[in-house]
């Protein structure tokens, strides 16, 4: 969202302070702990959307409106285009700033799959039906004027109007003080937010945030969660993880299943290669994971059609350095941290972030290199298909040949692709069945969808009418349970729809 490290945590932390001094619930004041931390987790279900209306960086354009009121179209308009394409001629502002008011209209239409991708997370991690309701509304107002439903009052719920001042309290904090925040809350109450919960905050301003002024940020709001802490207990972590990487896959169309695709094709080489089921274990968690940086580089990067420039290449090359920063505070994550954002180096010490070489390369992240590499050519990019299979494993055993990735996580690699692929031709031969009773038709449809493309894109590669393909789309969508294309990429990616070989 282009907000500092730790955002989240400083809004749990205010929004349990508040939750205590407004009185709530203890019920509530859990629910809103957790919505703290989950209110913008979609943000990558409209990132191509995003970055496209912004002319090309979605991050950059968020972080410039942090603190801006989405109530008054005319600061939202006033900000972007001061902003937009400083230092560039203007003749190209001008282009960039009439694209975005042609295309604005289309960021409202967003909310809903930004929302619908935070509750498939939120089922993924475990969290209460409550929590799940709560996140159809991380952007609606008191006043009625949010997005997408225009909910009003009292029907947002409690937790999520509570999660809504302390962020925006929170943001304003951080730039201005508490000065900054009590004017703010005066403004913004019974407007964009509840004037209850934002008199209680105004009143009680400089304690509350008090509690963000701490060395670290990141113990604080861990000890901040109210009652007894919430755990992911083993056997739910793969699913966690999964889901962690889904929603990094999200990011942009052409990478939609990726991570699973890794992950899968790593640990069946890892079992290849007779490894323990615990470091088979670690490789498969390592590659759910192993892209979750990407989230930090903006889509205009990932969806670019023409050559990178340098400074956007810079920005590639430091996805797996962010990787491991996101998942650097539990120890279990630090380990799959750690080892999932080593599949860019190279044996030969020619890869990135930190030119690694053969001696810092454990056989875990050898494999999720030569896995990384495979599934990356399975799929299309903006500047190519994607490549046949016999090519893909020409090209592997040629890396391995010149000394960049190792020989044994090739084989076991491309042995671990023909097994995966026997066993996924098999299904759609109708012997596995599809989940939520979704027909072959469906699922084609779904797969398509799920990389990017429109319904009469989809109608000429299956030679039906964008009709047909709507009227596919919608029959899915009621048995899967989601209701826009993002739900429908994730539901997609989690059960191997997208993604697979
Ligand atoms: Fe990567
Ligand atoms: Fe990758």
């Amino acid at each position: 969202m282009g907000q500092p490290l730790e955002n989240a945590q400083r809004t749990a932390i205010v929004t349990v302070a508040l939750g205590r001094a407004a009185e709530l619930a203890a019920r509530d004041l859990k629910d809103a702990y957790v919505l703290a931390f989950l209110r913008h987790v979609g943000c990558t279900a409209d990132a191509p959307i995003a970055a496209d209306v912004f002319g090309g960086d979605e991050i950059e354009a968020r972080r410039w409106l942090a603190l801006v009121d989405w109530g008054r179209p005319t600061d939202v308009l006033r900000v972007l285009m001061r902003n937009m394409g400083a230092g560039k001629s203007a003749m190209k502002r001008a282009r960039l700033i009439a694209n975005l008011l042609i295309k604005l209209p289309r960021l409202n239409r967003t909310a809903e799959s930004h929302c619908e991708v935070a509750q498939s997370l939120a089922d993924d991690l475990g969290c209460s039906v409550r929590v799940r309701e709560a996140l159809a509304y991380s952007f609606e107002r008191w006043d009625g004027k949010g997005i997408p439903r225009k909910k009003k009052g009292g029907a947002i719920p409690l937790p999520m109007r509570l999660v809504q001042v302390a962020d925006d309290a929170q943001a304003f904090h951080r730039a201005g003080g508490v000065e900054a925040v009590v004017a703010m809350l005066a403004e913004r109450g019974g407007k964009a937010l509840d004037p209850t919960l934002a008199e209680t905050a105004r009143a009680g301003a400089a304690g509350l945030l008090a509690g963000v002024d701490v060395p670290s940020v990141w113990d604080a709001a861990i000890a901040a969660e109210p009652g007894p802490p919430d755990y992911v207990d083993d056997a739910a972590i793969d699913g966690a993880l999964q889901a962690m990487g889904a929603f990094a896959d999200l990011k942009s169309s052409y990478t939609r299943g990726h991570s699973a695709g890794v992950a899968e094709l790593a640990a069946g080489a890892a079992e290849r290669l007779g490894l323990s089921p615990e470091a088979v274990a670690d490789v498969r968690r390592a590659g759910y994971v192993h892209d979750v940086g990407r989230a930090g580089v903006s889509a205009g990067v990932w969806e670019k059609e023409g050559p990178l420039t340098e400074g956007e290449w810079e920005k590639v090359r430091a996805h797996p350095s962010y990787t491991e920063r996101i998942l650097a505070r539990p120890p279990l994550l630090a380990r799959l941290g750690t080892l999932g954002s080593l599949d860019h180096e190279r044996m030969d010490g020619t890869g990135y972030p930190h030119r690694h070489a053969a001696a810092s390369l454990p056989a875990g992240a050898r494999l999720l290199q030569a896995a990384d590499m495979y599934q990356a050519m399975r799929e299309t990019r903006p500047h190519r298909r994607a490549i046949a299979r016999e090519e893909i494993a020409a090209t592997l055993h040629q890396e391995a040949e010149t000394g960049r990735l190792d020989r044994e996580a090739v084989r076991a690699v491309l042995e671990s692709a023909d097994h995966r692929s026997a066993r996924d031709r098999a299904r759609g031969a109708g012997n596995g069945g599809y989940p939520g009773g979704l027909t072959d038709r469906e699922v084609a449809v779904l797969r398509l969808v799920s990389r990017g493309l429109s319904d009469k894109e989809v109608g000429q590669k299956l030679d039906v009418s964008a009709r047909t393909v709507g009227q596919h789309l919608a029959h899915a969508y009621e048995k899967i349970g989601v209701t826009t294309r993002a739900g429908a990429a994730m539901f997609a990616m989690k059960n191997g729809i997208v993604g697979a070989v």
